[in-house]
């Protein structure tokens, strides 16, 4: 794993921006794994800011989210295919057609997982996913004891995660209990992930994810066994890290040919 600690969320999500910028000039057909939730708010608007201002392109990129809650109408405020829309893709070129998400309003929900499933296989894979992360170290919406080898399923959301989403549905009874969420399995086959998280209410769920066991209860934990990994987390959600200043060396120390950052020199 790689782990770079940034002062700040702006700097942060800058950071991340780089990260994903270096992929697509390498790769402008990306398979890119997106990620809903406040975290990776920053890293679109600069992805937008770059688009616009830099010329990014997009135009050949296909996304797949993570997930998307169940029952809810697509057109929903708060539904995953809504978030996608209003903070990324209305903004950037990409091809309505390339972009990817369950539908959580499938008559037949286990076929629908799998048709994701497949989808995402004839995509040829992953090639970057971005990740959040829950407080319970959940990613996408693979809650604790989640097999480390799930795919594209049905999952119930526990009820710390209902009460963290309940803010943007104004009240926990809204929530969706339960959500389509690609397996933990499903991530693991991304050519490489990306994990964003901020502040202090993150601070243990990074450290059990980067610095404890390997375990189905901190589902973000099997991230350690993957082969290309990097997190991107400011102080606050750095500060439960025991070997911090360690990564820090690491990270300053790199090799100018492995380098993606483009400040760093
Ligand atoms: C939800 C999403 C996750 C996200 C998590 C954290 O559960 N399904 O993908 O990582 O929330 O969200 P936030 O970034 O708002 O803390």
């Amino acid at each position: 794993m790689e782990i770079v600690i940034k002062p700040d969320y702006e700097t942060m999500s800058r950071c991340a921006g780089d990260f994903v910028e270096a992929w697509l000039r390498r790769k402008p057909d990306l398979v890119l794994g997106l990620a809903t939730g406040s975290t990776p708010l920053g890293l679109y608007r600069d992805l937008i800011r770059r688009h616009r201002d830099e010329k990014l392109a997009f135009a050949r990129v296909t996304t797949f989210n993570l997930d998307e809650y169940i029952g809810l109408p697509a057109d929903h405020p708060q539904s995953y295919h809504s978030f996608m829309r209003e903070n990324l893709f209305r903004h950037v070129d990409l091809d309505p057609a390339r972009t990817h998400l369950p539908d959580g309003n499938a008559a037949e929900i286990a076929a629908e997982c799998a048709a994701y499933e497949a989808a995402i296989r004839s995509a040829g894979g992953i090639d970057l996913q971005i990740l959040g992360i829950g407080h319970d170290g959940h990613i996408g919406f693979n809650e604790p004891s989640s097999s480390l080898r799930s795919r594209t399923r049905i999952k119930t959301l526990t009820e710390q995660t209902v009460r963290a989403n309940a803010r943007f549905f104004g009240g926990a009874d809204k929530v969706p209990r339960h959500a389509i969420t690609v397996g933990v399995g499903t991530i693991f086959e991304a050519r490489c992930c990306l994990l964003l998280a901020t502040g202090t209410e993150k601070a243990a769920a990074v450290a059990a994810a980067v610095e404890g066991p390997l375990t189905a209860m901190c589902p973000a934990s099997a991230l350690q066994f993957h082969e290309s990994c990097t997190l991107i987390v400011d102080e606050a959600a750095a500060v439960g890290l025991k070997r911090r200043d360690y990564y820090r060396y690491v990270y300053d120390s790199k090799p100018a040919w492995q380098q993606w950052e483009k400040s760093a020199g």
